[in-house]
């Protein structure tokens, strides 16, 4: 028998016991457990005051970069080793994954998010969240929900449309919670609609637990609950951080008062036990630091997308006459690993491109800074940015092949970008470089898009190397020379402006409102429906080969749609293709984007050979949420299923009929003469009352106009109920209720 807790008790064990743990009810025999950040590295602070400091632990690539490699294979085994780290330290949950669309380039937490697309950061999200409680540790997928932003980001309120947070900002959330079961959910600080999210009834109690079956602990993220009682009756289970007596005696006193209802916080009390007994399942535990590393290097060198290679530069060799090797930028010798905020971890070790670089080649490897940069070691303070550009252009001029390390200046949590172009300093470095060597690669660190318009059009080869967690160097190295071939494809549209993206005009918002004027046309699908340049697509990525496509087929199945496609490696080195596959709906009664990812596969493929690659398109993927009949409905009709390596670059279409849902609208009053004569029932039973009227029956001033078809449009838009405005005589209240009875029994 589990000992009943006592009001009180149930207030304290819904709140923290201090920043990572919960409040232990050693009268219940329930210990405290330990929670620490997350995602992408355990953080787990040796003491209070070490603020953003962790002890060491492997810091893998930051979601921005594991995003990029498409593959929920390498994220389930990033999962399972952040779940042997976590049992190392005797952490039960680790705070992530975190599954909030890049609405913007400018999200300053982008680069802890995986995509501007729903349906990869869902697949994805999912495959880490298995790894991690394969091992008993919970994960806490964050920021539920629409919190896309940074600026205002505990205030603003996120307004967004019913059908495009459904289908757009919950839809990831949704398949995590409904396929993976995440131990917790982490309840983000903004408001949606007006409403905070952690006394957000609807998308809590409503939607989640009762639509989506969620029987995890909502948590909230720290600092994020305004309103104790509130957020409990809303649905919130466990208040973050700790401890919070102010909060306790409120909740204590609402359940005396007769504010709460009991059954409530009983309710949560009981998934803060619930989850502490999960915890106990975990055992303690060592694990290997170099396999973690060669895992994070692994994953890393999956991660970086080629942008551009024109000439096959790329991959660098002996052969190809390289003797000496540039390499030009201060983030080759201070790399840009991660970004800032509560996500930043303590490596166990860290590589940097220079000193790998030079180990993997016998070229002559010659290093200068070219610009400084704020966080890192001033190495020369003396020295100007004159003369560290020209330092640089002395050396890429003297050498074979010049590789230039720019990026980002910084990204941090709290904080949106307020652009997407390269510093100055490096944007110059590049362009000087490139006047003096014709064999220059630009190679980026960013944890968020950037501009590369024009730059890119003044070198061979670009490189988007993210940020890479601490074996980044080494993965740089192995793309350079070709011991990985790059299979990284872009998880988020590079644009040619700012000014371009489907988001421009609507963020951050202002006076605490933040308009998702965008609705459903996030990232590519907004690009698409403009039919906007971009300068690379979502999905894009290359190789050191090629990859041919033949005819796809597609099947109706009773769980949706099957795809199969031969991809044929055309080229002379064994790779590996992201194939992907865009759902579209020609002629659809709703507003759709043209193509949307619906399901994807990184496949190896070895040179000269030939896979069948199956793919699988769950039917829920296909539906819409239908606001009239609020529910999902999978609208019939002849599905174009396209299947390409990225999203502008669709190599063979094949046509499936799908069969629709029931979803007819029944007809009301308030129905117009449109509707009622687009709905078969309705056409017939209206038809039968106005030729009546036509033929002189009904003798009003309205009834000639129903035999003129000019009328009858003139008039669809009329509400039923109205007509009897310009002709009472015509459907009086009595009629209209009958009628509207017999179309929809
Ligand atoms: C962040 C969360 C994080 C929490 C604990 C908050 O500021 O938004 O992502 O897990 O702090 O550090």
């Amino acid at each position: 028998m589990t000992p009943e807790l006592t009001v009180a008790e149930q207030a304290a064990l819904t709140s923290g016991r201090d920043a990572w743990h919960t409040t232990a009810v050693e009268s219940a025999g329930l210990p405290m457990i330990t929670v620490t950040d997350g995602p992408h590295g355990v953080r787990l602070q040796a003491r209070p005051e070490d603020m953003l400091k962790g002890q060491p632990a492997t810091c893998f690539p930051p979601a921005v970069a594991s995003a990029s490699t498409w593959d929920p294979e390498l994220l389930r085994r990033m999962g399972e080793a952040l779940g042997d780290e976590c049992r190392a330290m005797d952490v039960a949950v680790l705070l992530g994954p975190g599954v909030n669309l890049k609405r913007s380039p400018l999200g300053g937490r982008n680069f802890e998010y995986f995509s501007e697309d729903p349906v990869l950061a869902g697949v994805l999200a999912t495959a880490w969240v298995n790894g991690l409680q394969s091992k008993n540790v919970g994960a806490s997928l964050k920021h539920f929900a629409v919190n896309s932003q940074e600026t205002d980001r505990m205030r603003v309120s996120a307004d967004v449309d019913e059908r495009t947070l459904r289908e757009v900002y919950l839809s990831a959330f949704r398949r995590v919670m409904t396929q993976a079961r995440p131990w917790t959910v982490m309840v983000a600080y903004n408001k949606i609609n007006g409403v905070y999210a952690t006394q957000h009834h609807w998308l809590l109690t409503e939607v989640a637990r009762g639509e989506w079956g969620y029987d995890g602990l909502f948590v909230s993220d720290w600092g994020a609950v305004a309103d104790r009682v509130a957020s409990v009756a809303a649905g919130l289970d466990l208040t973050m951080p700790g401890p919070d007596d102010p909060g306790d005696k409120a909740l204590t006193e609402a359940v005396a008062a007769g504010v709460l209802d009991p059954a409530l916080l009983h309710e949560s009390a009981e998934r803060v036990r619930a989850l502490i007994g999960k915890a106990a399942a975990r055992q303690g535990g060592e694990y290997d630091q170099e396999a973690h590393h060669a895992l994070a290097r692994e994953i890393a060198g999956r991660a970086i997308v080629l942008l551009k290679n024109e000439g096959g530069l790329l991959p660098l060799n002996a052969s190809d006459g390289t003797r000496s090797i540039a390499v030009l930028g201060e983030f080759a010798r201070t790399p840009r690993y991660q970004g800032g905020g509560s996500s930043q971890i303590t490596p166990t070790r860290l590589d940097d491109a220079l000193t790998e670089i030079t180990a993997a080649t016998e070229s002559t490897v010659l290093f200068a800074p070219g610009y400084t940069v704020d966080e890192g070691p001033e190495r020369d303070p003396d020295a100007s940015e004159a003369d560290l550009l020209a330092e640089a252009v002395a050396v890429a001029q003297a050498s074979d092949v010049a590789l230039v390390f720019v990026g980002s200046a910084h990204e941090t949590e709290g904080a949106d970008r307020d652009s997407i172009d390269l510093p100055a300093a490096h944007r110059r470095l590049i362009e000087e470089v490139a006047k003096v060597n014709a064999r220059t690669i630009v190679i980026l660190s960013n944890g968020a898009v950037l501009a590369t318009s024009p730059w890119d059009k003044e070198v061979p080869a670009v490189v988007e190397g993210w940020l890479l967690g601490q074996a980044g160097g080494g993965a740089i190295a192995d793309v350079l020379f070709g011991t990985v071939n790059p299979s990284g494809r872009l998880a988020e549209t590079i644009p040619l402006r700012l000014q371009d993206h489907p988001s421009y005009l609507d963020f951050p918002g202002e006076h605490g409102h933040v308009r998702y004027g965008e609705g459903l046309f996030v990232g590519y699908r907004g690009f698409d429906a403009r039919e906007q340049e971009v300068a690379y697509p979502f999905g894009f990525g290359l190789s050191y080969t090629t990859f041919g496509y033949g005819q796809a087929t597609a099947t109706a199945t009773a769980d949706g749609i099957e795809v199969r496609v031969p991809v044929t490696n055309t080229g002379d080195r064994d790779g590996r293709e992201v194939v992907q596959v865009y759902v579209s709906l020609p002629g659809s009664k709703v507003t759709r984007a043209k193509r949307e990812l619906k399901t994807f596969a990184s496949v190896p493929v070895k040179a000269g050979e030939t896979e069948e690659v199956v793919l699988t398109i769950a039917r829920d993927d296909l539906a819409y949420w239908d606001i009239r009949l609020q529910r999902w409905i999978v609208e019939g009709g002849a599905y174009e299923c396209a299947v390409g390596a990225s999203s502008r670059d669709l190599r063979s279409t094949a046509v499936v009929e799908v069969d629709g849902d029931d979803a007819r609208m029944p007809l009301s009053a308030d129905s117009t003469l449109g509707e009622w004569f687009a709905d078969p029932r309705g056409a017939q039973a209206l038809g039968t009352v106005f030729s009546g009227a036509a033929a002189g029956g009904g003798g009003g001033p309205m009834s000639a106009f129903f035999a003129d078809p000019t009328m009858m449009l003139f008039l669809s838009a009329t509400p039923l109920a109205r007509l009897s405005a310009f002709d009472s005589g015509l459907l009086p209240p009595d009629v209209i209720a009958k009628l509207v009875a017999a179309v929809n029994d």
